[in-house]
């Protein structure tokens, strides 16, 4: 038998008697290829029902197709699964590119994904209340994926997309699954600092992506702070135009704005607007005079200023529009009204703000005025049907905050942040952890296995304490990170904090059992695009290209 050469790239034999053929060659490759696939390490995060079985289908590009089931409420049309569907085909087979139709020898038995979803949320937000569930079951030339949200359809999809594998030779395959799947936690966020570094709507919306891809829910945009105000207000300009690092490259306009909540949107991602005040504000100062307190030396001004002036009812009045315009522009229920770190000496050295306090009654107390302020801002968000969320900071001086505020946990060893989740639960207040989860501090070794191991809900208290627990937060401080180190010091540590936030304890007890399969995950994320780094020395089939 002779290999000829054959003008369609296709391979033909010559046989003893002379006659070309064009053999079956899909019997002997299928055994070539038995011995030499790669193995499966599965799903990230880990779902909570998974029962894997090592039948296997392959599937063809040019016979695959996403479809709506014909029970489901939600049916062509709906932006979300629509979009979605266009997405995780290309997802699903990386190189695919209909161009030149990949390889030939397919089975072009069709394989269909069937969505069905209970509730019509197309046109929604994803909202704290969303079910994320799905139920995913694959068999011979068809997966069913329910929903009750189209949101829920998203994970399920994510997790189809993590169980097809490619052989050596470029095939694709799935094999036969059952998956129940739903998150432990209802909040698993991401922070970004876009006011310590600019950071690129693309860079936001390629973050968004990579979110997904771990099953993180909410972005959490920390928008504005002391070095840079990129946020272009509509009421009030000046905010960015006298505030950002540059009035017109380092800014977030409102159509900027809209397409990063689009995108968030079509991936199931809410969007929680960060306007930290009264600290962290010395950008404001900027573009909206009297805003800041002014601070003394002796008994004149010193020409520094402090933190938000709280004794002026123009403060409030600007405060009242800032947010006013933020409730319209984002549309979760939520708002970060910040409240951490406030220096008090600024407002010690200022006559006028010790005047005012006296008014009020507050002695000397600036905890009093520093609750007095926040007290102020969050009725104004409550006006706005905003539920706040604030650092912890604020419950250390004013634990009288109304009842519906989310405390962010982010001091401390683990020995403080139990003792504060202990504390503040026990006053009934729900609770977002983050302490363990600043992930731009780096380390030299295999620093996602702290991270892996956190346990949010291991503190004391009783159960009802503990469901007060509503998720935690990967945050990614800015001082030390912009467009060019972001993504991999994000990815895949914070993949870590994906899988305690999405999956069963119990199931992920073990960090080593979790390793394999994030270094599977990581390969994943470089197939996509996404430029993850290392966890260890290894390789991975496709290595990342550069650009
Ligand atoms: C899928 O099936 C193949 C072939 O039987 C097997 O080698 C592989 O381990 C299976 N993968 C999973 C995740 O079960």
């Amino acid at each position: 038998m002779q290999l000829l050469p054959s003008s369609d790239s296709e391979v033909m034999y010559m046989d003893s008697s002379g006659r070309v053929t064009r053999p079956n060659v899909i019997f002997p490759l299928l055994i070539i290829l038995q011995s030499c696939l790669y193995t499966v390490e599965g799903v990230w995060p880990l779902p909570q029902t998974f029962i894997p079985s090592s039948e296997q289908y392959r599937l063809s590009p040019q016979a695959f197709y996403f479809g709506y089931g014909r029970q489901s409420a939600v049916q062509p049309g709906c932006s979300v699964l629509d979009s979605a569907f266009k997405r995780y085909f290309s997802l699903v087979f990386p190189d695919f590119t209909s161009a030149y139709g990949a390889l030939r020898f397919s089975v072009d038995k069709p394989f269909t994904v069937e969505v069905s979803v209970d509730h019509d949320d197309c046109e929604g937000y994803p909202n704290e209340d969303s079910s994320e569930r799905y139920n995913l079951s694959v068999s011979t030339g068809h997966a069913s994926l329910n929903a009750e949200t189209v949101w829920g359809a998203l994970r399920g999809l994510e997790t189809f997309s993590q169980l097809v594998y490619q052989d050596d030779y470029g095939s694709y395959f799935v094999n036969k699954t059952v998956i129940e799947d739903f998150p432990r936690f209802q909040f698993r966020a991401i922070l970004l600092d876009t006011s310590r570094h600019y950071l690129p709507v693309q860079t936001i919306l390629k973050t968004l992506d990579a979110m997904a891809y771990s099953k993180f829910n909410v972005f959490h945009w920390h928008i504005v702070d002391d070095p840079s105000f990129p946020y272009q207000s509509r009421s009030f300009p000046d905010l960015s135009s006298k505030g950002a690092f540059h009035p017109m490259t380092h800014i977030y306009t409102q159509s900027d704005v809209r397409r990063v909540i689009s995108h968030a949107r079509l991936r199931g991602i809410r969007i929680l607007p960060e306007f930290d005040s009264p600290g962290h504000t010395k950008s404001w100062g900027k573009g909206q005079p009297d805003l800041l307190t002014p601070c003394y030396k002796g008994s004149v001004p010193s020409g520094t200023f402090g933190p938000v002036n709280p004794a002026l009812p123009s403060t409030y009045q600007f405060m009242k529009g800032l947010f006013k315009e933020v409730s319209s522009v984002f549309p979760d229920s939520y708002i970060h009204l910040g409240g951490d770190e406030v220096d008090f000496s600024c407002w010690r050295s200022n006559p006028d703000v010790r005047a005012f306090m006296q008014k009020m009654g507050f002695g000397g107390d600036f905890t009093k005025l520093e609750a007095y302020y926040m007290e102020n801002i969050v009725n104004i968000t409550s006006s706005l049907n905003k539920t706040s969320i604030v650092w912890q900071d604020v419950f250390d001086y004013h634990e009288k905050i109304p009842k519906d505020t989310v405390l962010q946990i982010w001091k401390g060893t683990p020995a403080k942040y139990k003792e504060e989740l202990s504390r503040i639960t026990k006053a009934g207040m729900r609770v977002l952890l983050a302490a363990p989860w600043y992930i731009n501090h780096i380390s030299y070794g295999q620093d996602w296995r702290n991270s892996y191991t956190v346990q949010p809900q291991n503190f004391s208290g009783t159960d009802e304490q503990k469901k007060l627990v509503i998720g935690g937060e990967v945050c990614m401080w800015g001082e030390y990170v912009d467009a060019t180190n972001l993504t991999p010091r994000l990815w895949p540590r914070a993949s870590a904090a994906a899988e305690r936030l999405w999956s069963d304890e119990k199931q992920t007890s073990s960090v080593d059992k979790a390793f394999p399969r994030l270094q599977d995950f990581r390969c994943k994320l470089l197939r996509r695009g996404i430029q993850a780094e290392p966890l260890y020395v290894g390789h991975c089939k496709h290595e990342y290209q550069g650009i």
